[in-house]
């Protein structure tokens, strides 16, 4: 699904999303997502992060499944403070999206509702979700190398803690210290060494950069493929979406430049790091019921099964396998750092990069 048909679907929700600026009192009497359904339980107001593409089947195997229906509205930025404008008044149930630090961020907010679920509690490990029910992980993804198959040889890189060492001086490429992804590693990093080891190590990272940090997990992949660097950080699902683009097909090159490369896998080693996509139901839902039941159903093997095959994302309930394609690039260890461990440390880490100046590039 390409941006312009992300901004049409956005476009048939500018009301809705009109409704959530204005006052309390106006948007409870406006109402909602639709019409009030008869049957309170057999419809879900939904926000999500996550793209139409991914969505839609998810949510179109679900009312098959229990004739719930769900209102969508895709969310770009600016949700949460809309969500903590409405307070009460929200007429959303539930949050779907990306990042441990956009879920940590709806908590400390205050707007999401704790759920006590055997269900998700069984199908999702501890530290993939929050300790007080208030979100749950649904999907893993790995921040990995994407190491040149020419000019990196096999075990030349082999931890975060490498992405330093003076031999890939000029080599790296990383999108911007400050993004979501790049923050959650950096607190992993603080959380296993502290925040002194963790500065020095930036120092040395930023020190490697081939270019000062700019574009998206991509754009370090075809920098590989260009020749600009020969270590590029990236999400796993990045390369799936690289390999299959029969839309833009330059980034198959991309990534048949690039060797995955899953870091920290060494025996007495911590594993790779790894974020979530999650969800959490809000405060105030109106259909608490049945967004707990959506949720539960994206934990089961139906729904895992479409995020591994749909999206290449690792799927949080452990019975569930990864897509063929995914397994392709080896069986790896992951780092099983609670997630909370990660977001506590996000402010440090954002700071860090602050003070490194990271995002200034390697010379400055
Ligand atoms: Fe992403």
């Amino acid at each position: 699904m390409d941006q312009g048909e992300i901004n049409k679907m956005n476009r048939s929700f500018k009301t809705i999303i009109r409704t959530m600026a204005m006052s309390a009192v106006a948007a409870a009497a406006i109402g909602s997502f639709a019409p009030m359904p008869a049957n309170a339980a057999e419809e879900i107001n939904l926000y999500s992060y996550r793209q139409p593409f991914l969505i839609d089947p998810l949510v179109k195997s679900f009312t098959e499944e229990t004739g719930i229906k769900v209102n969508i509205v895709f969310a770009k930025k600016g949700m949460l403070e809309k969500i903590k404008a409405a307070g009460a008044n929200n007429p959303a149930d539930a949050v779907l999206t990306v990042d441990i630090g956009r879920l940590y961020a709806l908590k400390q907010a205050g707007v999401l509702a704790s759920v006590k679920s055997d269900v998700l509690n069984a199908n999702i490990p501890a530290h993939l979700r929050d300790p007080d029910g208030l979100w749950f992980g649904l999907t893993q993804r790995s921040r990995i190398a994407l190491v040149s198959k020419e000019r990196v040889k096999e075990g030349e890189l082999a931890t975060y803690e490498d992405l330093a060492d003076p031999k890939f001086r000029g080599r790296i490429c990383m999108r911007s210290g400050k993004h979501a992804y790049n923050v959650a590693l950096i607190a992993s990093m603080i959380a296993h060494h502290g925040k002194e080891k963790t500065k020095a190590w930036l120092e040395g990272v930023k020190a490697n950069q081939a270019r000062k940090p700019q574009g998206n997990d991509r754009a370090q992949a075809k920098a590989v493929f260009e020749g600009q660097c020969d270590v590029a950080i990236s999400n796993t699902y990045y390369m799936g979406k690289m390999q299959t683009n029969d839309e833009k097909p330059e980034q198959k090159k991309w990534a048949d430049a690039v060797r995955v490369t899953f870091l920290n896998q060494g025996n007495s080693d911590r594993g790779a790091h790894m974020n979530v996509s999650g969800a959490g139901v809000l405060k105030g839902a109106k259909h608490r019921e049945a967004a707990i039941k959506f949720i539960e159903w994206l934990t089961k093997e139906e729904a895992q099964k479409i995020y591994a095959e749909v999206n290449f994302e690792y799927p949080a309930n452990p019975k569930v396998e990864a897509s063929a394609l995914v397994k392709s690039w080896g069986d790896f260890k992951s780092d099983t750092l609670g997630m909370e461990d990660i977001a506590k440390n996000r402010g440090a880490a954002s700071k860090l990069v602050d003070e490194v100046k990271f995002d200034e590039g390697p010379t400055s």
